[in-house]
């Protein structure tokens, strides 16, 4: 699955599957406490962890969990299989909902600003799609797994086609060709063997872990809120209606603002998050351009026990658009190691 997201570790995985196998040793449970796009649970679950993923958005958790399906687990046995179920929605007639009012041109009628986000079309195709999809699930017609892979595959769907710069901050004035593209579903390939996993969407900080969890963490770490940079994604997993506002047409999102994004609250709430938890391993991935400098997070991290750092590949520097395309075509990604195991365990450190 490609899925342009802010921090997805997909281009680092093979990197860090290394890093997982070394420090996750022993470990049974490996929990991915800001899961994202899952990019990283779905290694760890390769690897033959059982998989605990959360993320504050529903519609992070959805894409994560849906990677993580195997295809026993899905026979969609009420609609007769994944492709011919894929086949329906396809097949479905545009229908003016929710999208088309507030984030296709339709919106200018409504709001009086034309919100490019999607063609007429595409956007009522988004609307025809989501609708059946809670119909069918209302009418349990679904189970679990098979309503989550339908709204990633739609969230999939809707990624290819929205008229964006890589998220959904704000839309593009010109039509990119992509948009012009009909909205098609597209069934993806699934795991074989089935893999343990419990998803949650609530705060990091919410998420009780054992001493022998073997937890990765992966916090935001520059100032763009995913809450307002996925706001459609969002909308289209919950399927709700919120009273969106602005330009860009925000859902609601100031109360999911993550202190991770702010200079003077990301350390702190690092620290607490980190001695809050009871888990003698802890993988954090942070970079070398990120709210706080690796420096003062590697002393911060020592006063809680063991740290060691790795660097690991560069990556391409994220571009959401030409004018932020400024400075080296790289970022530095590190990886940080917290033991805390029995013989350095946080009392005895602090003793
Ligand atoms: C750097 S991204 C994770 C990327 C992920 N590892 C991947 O490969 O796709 C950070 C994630 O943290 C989530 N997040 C931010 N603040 C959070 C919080 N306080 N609790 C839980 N999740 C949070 C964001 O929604 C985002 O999905």
């Amino acid at each position: 699955m490609s899925f342009r997201y802010i921090g997805s570790k997909a281009r680092l995985r093979h990197a860090i599957a290394k890093h997982l196998r070394a420090v996750g040793e022993g470990k049974s449970l490996f929990v991915d406490l800001f899961c994202g796009t899952g990019a990283v649970a779905e290694v760890a679950a390769d690897l033959g962890w059982r998989i605990r993923i959360n993320d504050h958005l529903h519609c992070a958790t959805t894409m994560a969990a849906a990677r993580l399906i195997a295809v026993g687990q899905v026979p969609f046995n009420a609609l007769r299989g994944y492709r011919k179920t894929v086949d329906i929605l396809n097949a479905l007639p545009p229908r003016r909902g929710f999208m088309w009012r507030q984030y296709s041109p339709a919106s200018f009628q409504a709001v009086g600003v034309e919100r490019r986000y999607f063609t007429r079309t595409n956007a009522c195709r988004i609307d025809a799609i989501r609708k059946r999809i809670s119909e069918w699930r209302e009418s349990d017609l679904l189970t679990d797994a098979e309503h989550v892979l339908l709204i990633a595959d739609l969230l999939s769907a809707t990624n290819r086609v929205a008229n964006i710069a890589g998220t959904y901050g704000c839309f593009l004035s010109r039509w990119t060709p992509q948009s012009q593209d009909r909205l098609e579903m597209r069934c993806r390939s699934l795991r074989v063997e089935p893999v343990e996993v419990v998803a949650t969407t609530t705060d990091a900080s919410n998420v009780l872990v054992q001493r022998d969890d073997f937890v990765y963490l992966d916090p935001p770490y520059t100032k763009r809120q995913y809450a307002s940079y996925y706001h459609i994604l969002e909308t289209i997993t919950l399927g709700d209606q919120p009273r969106v506002e602005g330009v860009a047409g925000l859902r609601p999102w100031r109360h999911l603002a993550s202190a991770y994004c702010y200079k003077v609250q990301a350390l702190k709430a690092l620290r607490a998050l980190i001695s809050g938890m009871a888990s003698s391993r802890i993988l954090l991935s942070y970079s070398a351009e990120a709210q706080i400098p690796i420096r003062v997070l590697k002393i911060a991290l020592s006063e809680l026990g063991l740290v060691s750092c790795d660097a690991v590949q560069s990556i391409g520097r994220y571009r959401p658009n030409p004018v932020a395309s400024h400075g080296t075509a790289t970022v530095k990604e590190y990886l940080l190691t917290l033991r805390r195991d029995a013989a350095n365990s946080l009392d005895e450190i602090e003793a």
